[in-house]
């Protein structure tokens, strides 16, 4: 028998599988959708303190190998999501649930983690340093020194439990360097990774663009990123603190992608583009697909193979 529960820090979710950030979590009906499909937790679209309209459409399309978007963080406002949350975290069969933030500035972030912080919010914080789309906003992760400040002003007023989303990084040097700095700090997870920020697709027909902002330019989901996405989480896992608990997000197809993120070290795997294609019926196609993968290989648990990626 397969038990494809997974432990997160001290906490238990019925399969590693959730949503990405950004894909069908804007609402509360789809927030529900999600709840009531076979994830086996969520997250919110990262807020901003007030609500936010957005990049002008079409800002998000549907491509062969994944997905291009520069959607720049159309949301509902940071009430609207913890209000959501705080009332779901009190019903019974309810997970333990993801907040995601994303501040224009580092001061908003400090703003949103304090009122976080002061509500009974009882889950994961995530904190996203790595949007692509704000227009003249460069991805504060990219920046080591901006992304030590704003980490040391984070723990300084913030206790709970807190994650940070991260964008791919493609030197093993700068590996090191972040890795370096995030385990100075008692992070409860990192979620690795954003989109690869600033792709550009054509259209060769018609000598176009796919989407309207930015020119056309925009983070890239899908199988496109799905090595960059393992290479990602394998290089943290080899280098952050034990403590530091890993989201693989990148490129998940199949329940063999799910399987491929927790071997090179994932404990919890998140699903951007596939679900925005297939919905959140996606999540009992992948549990099962998983749970085939691992019957096959006599795996019973997560734990039977999770960072243990074999070498040549
Ligand atoms: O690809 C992304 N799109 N990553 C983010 O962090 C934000 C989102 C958006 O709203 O543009």
């Amino acid at each position: 028998m397969v038990n494809l529960s997974a432990t997160f820090q001290n906490h238990t979710f019925a399969n590693p599988l959730m949503n990405a950030s950004g894909v069908h979590c804007y609402t509360t009906t789809q927030l529900d959708e999600l709840l009531a499909s076979s994830a086996g937790t969520l997250v919110t679209k990262s807020a901003t303190m007030a609500y936010r309209q957005g990049n002008p459409k079409p800002r998000y399309r549907s491509l062969a190998l994944g997905s291009i978007n520069s959607m720049g963080l159309p949301n509902e406002g940071l009430p609207y999501y913890l209000d959501y949350v705080l009332a779901k975290q009190t019903q019974a069969d309810v997970p333990t649930l993801f907040l995601s933030v994303a501040g224009i500035s580092m001061q908003e972030d400090l703003d949103m983690l304090a009122q976080v912080d002061q509500s009974d919010f009882n889950g994961f914080t995530e904190l996203n340093l790595s949007c692509p789309n704000v227009p003249g906003k460069p991805q504060v992760a990219y920046d080591f020194e901006a992304t030590e400040k704003m980490l040391d002003s984070a723990f300084k007023l913030f206790h709970k439990p807190l994650g940070v989303k991260l964008p791919p990084y493609f030197d093993l040097a700068q590996f090191d360097i972040v890795a370096k700095i995030l385990n100075q700090y008692p992070l409860a997870y990192i979620n690795t990774i954003n989109s690869v920020g600033n792709g550009l697709y054509i259209d060769v027909d018609s000598e176009t663009v796919a989407i309207k902002p930015k020119g056309g330019f925009g983070g890239l989901g899908g199988a496109y990123v799905l090595p960059t996405a393992l290479a990602n989480v394998h290089a943290f896992r080899q280098r952050l603190n034990d403590s530091i608990a890993i989201i693989g997000t990148g490129g998940v197809q199949t329940g063999a992608d799910v399987f491929a993120h927790i071997l090179a070290g994932a404990d919890l795997v998140q699903v951007g583009t596939q679900l925005a294609k297939d919905g959140p019926d996606v999540f009992a196609r992948l549990t099962q697909e998983l749970s085939d993968v691992m019957a096959q290989k006599d795996y019973h648990n997560l734990s039977d193979f999770k960072n243990n990626l074999k070498e040549l």
